[in-house]
């Protein structure tokens, strides 16, 4: 149990328009901190005022990315609760990435506490609107003052807080997606399973490639093969085809287990549907299209929570999906998760945790 010193900000910001919030544009008053050092550990947890952090220039995580994130969300339910969803699954996240990133533990109970406790210093910041939340995003960073490569011995954990509303400017509208045969985000052995900056640098290249050709997101292959499907944008991804519903495996390590992944194939299976975690490759996906099999395809993520994809696009083939309009199951994805986070509808699954 953390014993978390707090100190309120003498100058509050003004609040944003909350019709037009965007992604991670605004941040609240305050920030958590805690660092850590080989004699003491983790030490010195607080809640400070929001302002710039002071590093020195050599810090190991400007050269070496020694660093990982997590992404969570605050939610005002319409009878004043404030409440998260799953932090127990970030908390486990969390640790993977910390083992492979070589990054000291952080207990999954003081994790949720101090996100908790940040939430709840902030709570005037939560946003009201239909759509919106308090996007939190928890990192750590290695602050060790030299240039030599191995794991640092100090580190910050910090959490900063954003009043959001949709992600991608489409919002829940289907987007364009470019399948990616030149970069990969990840492979085997590699980071791809682990919340780490260094994931989505190396995404950067393919992402402003499709956006020149007018995509929105790209889809990214197997970094052996190039073959099998990995994720799309920054999202996991999921496939129906016929009566069953594809999403590729996580046994290979590339891909992120996500959070919202997790909870879709829960959901699909809870309601009956043939849910199947396994290899699928972009031949097999465009012989179903062809066969008129390819009923809908959609990202996941915290994030977005459920972006659909309306049309699939190789060098030399267009796949329109479903019409290029929201299916069925996605929709009802959208609807379940979006109505058990902002506590609209009940919640069978205990998924939601009362923070306030
Ligand atoms: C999330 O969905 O929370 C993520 O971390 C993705 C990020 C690119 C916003």
């Amino acid at each position: 149990m953390l014993n978390i010193r707090k100190e309120r900000t003498k100058e509050p910001k003004m609040k944003p328009d909350y019709s037009n919030l965007g992604f991670g544009r605004y941040f609240t008053d305050h920030m958590f901190l805690m660092n850590y050092n080989k004699d003491l550990g983790w030490y010195d947890p607080r809640i400070v005022p929001y302002a710039p952090l002071s590093l020195d220039p050599s810090c190991m995580v400007f050269h070496y990315a020694q660093e990982m994130f997590e992404g969570l969300k605050a939610y005002y339910t319409p009878d004043g609760k404030i409440q998260l969803f799953r932090p127990d699954k970030n908390a486990e996240r969390m640790q993977n990435t910390n083992e492979r990133l070589c990054i000291p533990q952080i207990s999954k109970e003081d994790f949720i506490q101090a996100i908790s406790e940040t939430v709840m210093f902030d709570k005037d910041w939560i946003p009201k609107e239909i759509g919106t939340s308090l996007y939190i995003r928890p990192f750590i960073i290695a602050t060790d003052p030299q240039l030599g490569v191995h794991p640092s011995k100090t580190y910050i954990f910090c959490i900063i807080l954003s009043p959001v509303a949709a992600y991608y400017a489409e919002g829940i509208n289907p987007v364009k997606i470019f399948i990616e045969r030149d970069y990969v985000r990840a492979v085997k052995g590699g980071t791809g399973f682990a919340k780490v900056g260094g994931n989505y640098a190396s995404s950067l290249k393919g992402q402003e490639k499709a956006e020149k050709y007018g995509y929105s997101q790209v889809l990214w292959l197997d970094g052996i093969e190039r073959k099998y499907i990995d994720e799309v944008g920054a999202m996991n991804v999921f496939f129906v085809i016929g009566d069953e519903v594809v999403t590729p495996s996580l046994a290979d390590g590339s891909i992120l287990p996500g959070v919202t992944r997790a909870s879709c194939i829960e959901l699909l299976r809870s309601k009956g549907y043939k849910v199947t975690e396994r290899k699928l490759s972009v031949e097999e996906l465009y012989a179903a299209y062809d066969r008129g099999e390819l009923k809908e395809a959609f990202g996941t993520g915290t994030a977005a929570v459920i972006s659909p994809i309306g049309s699939l696009d190789d060098e030399n083939k267009k796949a329109v999906i479903n019409d290029g309009k929201i299916g069925p199951i996605s929709q009802m994805l959208y609807d379940t998760l979006t109505g058990i986070q902002w506590g609209v509808i009940p919640d069978p699954f205990g998924w939601t945790r009362v923070i306030g």
